[in-house]
């Protein structure tokens, strides 16, 4: 037998004898399943919810862990139609789910959520380019003032026990541009707030991701805020700027290396938007 060949497969574990002494003394060793199966695949309690989210006959295609920084995300293609599977680490798949469902009702782009449990929620896929890449490296004017338009659709028509929501992750990751127009996708956090706090860290996202602090970075910020001013009729420009400085001095508590620069830049814009002519 060589040396470290799986020999048998019992109940999903995979057994390995291993030549660990003298010659001819062998030992066989339990090799842990994991070290088989693959880490971004989803798990037993994702595969039965989207059963009960679809039907029990569903035939999965493929799936794939989708990039997240707090929860875990499937993007899992079947014979009925892609949907997103997502394990909210946080347990807030509930309030999504019903912020979702009222922003549907609403009439805002946002993806048909399809079946929640305390910790999973199941919606619709939507196709498309991220924002991140559209604003990021292309320079897309569409998607700044598109992500302008959806936050002032957002801020005019949710609202809980009166008090205005706010989404409360605006980052560009969060969005997507399907058929040239603007889907938010991450309304876990939506909650009573302050909507110049979602402007603020909107521009922050876009300000404060390479190519960082541009002129055109600058002019794409511009284009947002203007949009959501044509949409609420609502001045943004000016009352944002705190908010931005604000988004700015917390987004870079990640990235200490960076603090220096997006600190100058927020000295600045306390004061006023730099000229960039
Ligand atoms: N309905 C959806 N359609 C297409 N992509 C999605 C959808 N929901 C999430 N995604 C993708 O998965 C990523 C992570 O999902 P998200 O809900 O933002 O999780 P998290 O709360 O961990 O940030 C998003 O940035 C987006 O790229
Ligand atoms: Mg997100």
């Amino acid at each position: 037998m060589a040396r470290g060949w799986a020999t048998r497969f019992q109940k999903g574990c995979a057994f390995r004898v291993l030549n660990t002494g003298p010659k001819g003394s062998y030992r066989r060793k339990f090799v842990d399943s994991m070290m088989f199966s693959d880490l971004t695949t989803m798990d037993a309690s994702g595969w039965d919810i989207l059963k009960k989210a679809l039907n029990q006959r569903v035939v999965v295609v493929r799936s794939s862990l989708v990039p997240s920084y707090r929860n875990r995300v499937w993007l899992v293609e079947t014979d009925v139609r892609p949907v997103v599977v997502k394990r909210s680490l946080s347990r807030l798949s509930p309030v999504e789910f019903e912020t979702m469902l009222l922003a549907k009702r609403a009439g805002l782009s946002v993806p048909y959520p399809l079946y929640m449990d305390k910790d999973y929620l199941v919606t619709e896929y939507i196709s498309g380019d991220s924002c991140d890449m559209l604003v990021n490296t292309m320079f897309s004017t569409r998607a700044a003032e598109g992500l302008g338009r959806w936050f002032g659709g957002f801020h005019e028509s949710m609202d809980r026990f009166g008090k205005p929501m706010a989404m409360s992750d605006a980052v560009l990751d969060n969005f997507i541009m399907h058929e040239g127009e603007v889907f938010g996708v991450d309304l876990e956090d939506a909650a009573p707030g302050n909507p110049m706090d979602d402007l603020g860290q909107m521009a922050a996202s876009i300000l404060g991701n390479e190519p960082f602090f541009t002129p055109i970075k600058f002019d794409l910020c511009f284009c947002m805020l203007e949009a959501y001013e044509e949409c609420t009729g609502m001045e943004s420009m000016e009352s944002v700027r705190p908010f931005v400085t604000k988004h700015l001095r917390l987004s870079v508590r990640a990235r200490p290396l960076y603090r220096r620069p997006f600190e100058d830049v927020a000295k600045v814009l306390d004061k006023t938007w730099p000229d960039l002519a």
